[in-house]
């Protein structure tokens, strides 16, 4: 089965990452690893903490020669920042006073963060014990070992893109047909938008945003493209592949909505208008095709051929330079928040992070499926299954 944990804390020495059940034979390199995480490290609006960390993932198990063994692979990203936290987050005991300002105790809560009821469940102190694993410095982790599942997944033909479709109340075009999304132009977006007169509002809206001392959220969308029909299961509630997207788009750090297809505009709208009309099959090697993709690839709580479509919304960053009113933890007292360095905008980067928990969920549900222990067997299974997809009279 696929599945993956992350361990380490913000200013910690580093992240560590292992990621089961990739099937052996897949070629992988910290180099393309080092892509996506570029790629989540990119954004206009992102805070200091970025011009620290140029991520790395190094692989210390599971990959030998280029390839996966079929083993757990284990990673870890190093921290650069962790030089200036030997003391603040020593793993060993503390011996005398702190000499560092950064180990001071945190005791001005932050509303919108894990600090307090994270500091009530585990009786803690000082509110840095909650922070620096709630922080969304753990997506690079994410990132890493979503960017194995997405090079599983391209390896069966598979495409994944995420953009931003708004920030604050700046929204780019609607696209009726993703596949004319300009992808490089969405890379190269320092918003992850193609849309480059909605891009250039968005960075003067995060622009005066940062000036008024304040935060801004946005709207991402994830596209995979080339997904084989029936993957996930109407079986159970646990095997349904939107419920599965949802909940692993729902665990990004801030992310407040999650829609397939029409999300919340469902409820106001006709029948006849959410449906996606199977059109007549004319050509065996492509049937079952619609002429619109409105449910967003999925039906029954499986794919159904057409692009896996999901959108999820991110509310504005809760740290903000100007802080708000918040209470003291010992004393329950009136105080401005504790300010930690903090991005204004984080739905760029959280796209790239959408797609990697997306690509995580997806590669899980693709192998239970088509199940192998290496590529090749994978691939077996695969071609002798999309044999049989087709009208029964021709297919059996
Ligand atoms: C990519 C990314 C970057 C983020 N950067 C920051 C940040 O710099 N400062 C901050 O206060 N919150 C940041 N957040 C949001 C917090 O992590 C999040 O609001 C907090 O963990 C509370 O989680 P919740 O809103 O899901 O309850 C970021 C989130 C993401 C996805």
């Amino acid at each position: 089965m696929v599945k993956f944990t992350t361990a380490g804390e913000s200013h910690g020495q580093g992240l560590v990452i292992i990621l089961e059940g990739i099937p052996a034979g897949l070629p992988v390199s910290e180099d393309y690893i080092g892509i996506h995480l570029g790629r989540r490290q990119k954004g206009y609006g992102r805070g200091g903490r970025m011009l620290i960390e140029q991520d790395r993932a190094k692989i210390i198990s599971g990959v030998r020669h280029g390839a996966t063994l079929g083993s757990p692979i284990g990673m870890t990203v190093e921290n650069k920042d962790w030089a200036n936290w030997l003391e603040a987050m020593s793993v060993e005991p503390l011996e005398g006073e702190p000499q560092s300002p950064r180990s001071r105790r945190i005791t001005r809560i932050r509303a919108g963060h894990a600090d307090l009821p994270g500091a009530m469940k585990y009786g803690f102190q000082d509110v840095r014990n909650v922070l620096e694993r709630a922080s969304a410095r753990e997506t690079a982790a994410r990132v890493a070992a979503g960017a194995i599942a997405i090079r599983l997944l391209e390896e069966f033909g598979m495409k994944i893109h995420s953009h931003v479709i708004s920030i604050g109340n700046v929204n780019a075009a609607p696209v009726e047909d993703p596949s004319k999304i300009d992808w490089a132009a969405v890379e190269d977006s320092p918003v992850r938008c193609a849309d480059s007169d909605a891009a250039h509002r968005m960075a003067a809206l995060i622009d005066a945003t940062k000036e008024a001392g304040d935060t801004v959220g946005g709207m991402c969308e994830i596209i995979v493209e080339n997904v084989p029909i029936g993957v996930g299961s109407h079986v159970s509630w646990d095997t349904k592949i939107d419920a599965l997207v949802a909940q692993a788009l729902m665990s990004i750090n801030a992310v407040k909505s999650v829609s397939i297809g029409p999300g919340w505009e469902v409820s106001t709208l006709r029948g006849s208008q959410v449906q996606d009309v199977i059109l007549p099959v004319t050509d065996p090697d492509r049937p079952w095709q619609r002429n619109t993709n409105q449910l967003g690839g999925t039906e029954g709580g499986m794919t159904n051929g057409m692009p896996l479509v999901a959108r999820f919304g991110i509310k504005p960053i809760p740290t903000m330079v100007t802080p708000l009113p918040s209470v003291d933890l010992d004393t329950g007292e009136e105080v401005l928040s504790h300010f930690e360095r903090s991005d204004v905008c984080q739905a760029p980067p959280a796209c790239v992070v959408g797609e990697a928990m997306v690509a995580l969920v997806l590669a899980k549900a693709f192998m239970e499926k088509f199940g192998g222990d290496s590529v090749s067997e994978t691939r077996r299974n695969l071609d002798g299954y999309l044999k049989t997809v087709g009208p029964r009279k021709i297919y059996r």
